[in-house]
């Protein structure tokens, strides 16, 4: 699949004062099924559910995004700057290669928590530059699921 994007809930105003963008970038899809023994066993929906769970307890709306897309991801920071108060990235091998994505964060003018579920200083050299941290007021990596939690923690006290 291409892209998944959560319609807001009926009744649910989109742009809520306190919508925080959680965004997922390539091959994040397939978590569960890809490289388990890196990523873990718990699929993107787990994650989500947690990201959900985690918003409620923090009163921070949730808006859930993933996308195997550079443009489309690009396309929901800009969005970001109007409709959230602060965005948590898992861009994927995108942060390894994206000027772009760093510039959109940067013109998006709003928090940015970075994440990955691995921790990607102890993987291939490749996988120790991030252009997107640039952007982000933080880094957090190597705590798989949990570091999305982390990361919206991180964000309710920010905004
Ligand atoms: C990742 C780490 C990246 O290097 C990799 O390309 C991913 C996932 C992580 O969550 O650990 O797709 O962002």
């Amino acid at each position: 699949m291409a892209s998944q994007r959560k319609q807001p809930k009926p009744g649910k105003p989109k742009g809520k004062a306190r919508t925080v963008y959680v965004l997922n970038g390539p091959n994040l899809n397939m978590l569960g099924l890809r490289q388990p023994e890196i990523y873990g066993r718990e699929t993107l929906a787990d994650v989500e559910a947690l990201c959900r769970a985690a918003g409620d307890r923090l009163g921070l709306d949730i808006d859930f995004r993933q996308s195997n897309i550079e443009g489309e991801l690009v396309g929901w920071i800009h969005e970001a700057r109007t409709a959230a108060v602060g965005i948590v990235i898992n861009a994927g091998a995108y942060t390894h290669t994206s000027v772009a994505l760093l510039d959109a964060l940067n013109a998006a003018e709003k928090p940015v928590v970075e994440v990955h579920l691995s921790n990607v200083y102890r993987r291939e050299s490749f996988r120790h530059h991030s252009y997107i941290s640039q952007a982000a007021r933080g880094v957090i990596c190597g705590f798989g699921p949990k570091g999305y939690v982390l990361a919206l923690e991180a964000l309710a006290e920010i905004v």
